[in-house]
């Protein structure tokens, strides 16, 4: 149990605790901290966490995330440039306590649009950070801080639409398409939190192109991945999934989220058994894919 956690009768979303674990879990490696290291996590509303703002620093004010670390590091240092000694407690390395608010990690999740669990996951890597010596008072700290937390963040799995579709835009700078010069990228997001990039292939003879789903989603495959979450697909112009391409991903998972988007940013976002209403896929012929 890396995170002893309290949570004063609120239920947190069934997926939230395990994407926190695995925030807690990155933030240790990235730092070497011991990975049995645990944080004592409360989780209250915005008035008790006001009243724990008020209590120990004096401000009268609400927040999102507070924490209490176990060790005082010294200015500017972090847990990895001091690896300080940790004090045990039940047996494990002790890295503080810290109190998140569920009321404001639902607020921002919505305001951001990344949903509850991600907010919750970035708010424990936030604040697993703090406990390992991170600030951000100052901007270099904050700049080290903020570039930690993505880190962490990638560990977690738990993308934004956004953050895939800058992976399929990526993944477009290494299309060859030579005879469309239409490019075109996608990151496909396993189950398991890993995502795989493609781009378009083509061919001199035209039918032996693959599309840039197809390339990503053969890389995920035989990497061991079968069950996906979401695809995003990158283009010059918004492109939508071919037929072709709607029938391959069916086989893994009939509704995985499909984001589409360009440079400019997303242009739509739709679930894939929407775009391939009636499909025929292994059920069909009583496999399970
Ligand atoms: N293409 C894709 O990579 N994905 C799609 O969903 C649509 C089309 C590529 C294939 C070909 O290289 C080029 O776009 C023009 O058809």
């Amino acid at each position: 149990m890396p995170i002893d956690l309290e949570c004063e009768g609120y239920s947190l979303p069934k997926e939230a605790l395990p994407a926190m674990e695995r925030a807690l879990a990155a933030a240790l490696r990235l730092e070497g901290a011991p990975e049995d290291a645990v944080m004592a996590l409360r989780i209250t509303n915005d008035a008790g966490i006001h009243e724990i703002n008020r209590a120990m620093r004096g401000v009268d004010a609400p927040t999102d995330v507070l924490s209490f670390p176990s060790v005082q590091f010294p200015a500017h240092t972090v847990y990895s440039q001091k690896t300080p000694r940790l004090p045990r407690e039940g047996g494990h390395p002790f890295l503080g306590d810290a109190v998140i608010s569920l009321e404001r990690a639902e607020a921002q999740g919505r305001e951001y649009g990344h949903g509850t669990c991600r907010e919750l996951a970035y708010l424990t890597a936030h604040s697993a950070l703090h406990l390992l010596g991170y600030d951000h008072m100052e901007e270099a700290d904050k700049a080290k801080m903020r570039e930690k937390e993505r880190e962490i963040m990638e560990e977690t799995g738990l993308y934004r639409d956004e953050e895939l579709l800058e992976k399929a835009l990526k993944a477009m700078e290494m299309s060859y398409s030579p005879y469309s010069r239409f490019r075109v990228g996608a990151c496909i997001l396993g189950a398991d939190g890993k995502t795989y990039i493609g781009a378009n292939i083509e061919n001199a003879s035209y039918g032996a192109t693959i599309c840039a789903e197809r390339a990503a989603l053969s890389r995920a495959v035989v990497d061991g991945c079968r069950r996906f979450k979401a695809i995003a697909i990158a283009g010059d112009e918004p492109a939508w999934p071919c037929g072709i391409c709607r029938q391959a991903l069916n086989e893994f998972s009939e509704d995985m989220k499909v984001i589409v988007g360009t440079k400019e940013g997303i242009v739509g976002v739709m679930r894939l058994s929407d775009l391939l209403p009636h499909s025929f896929g292994p059920e069909n012929l009583g496999v399970e894919a």
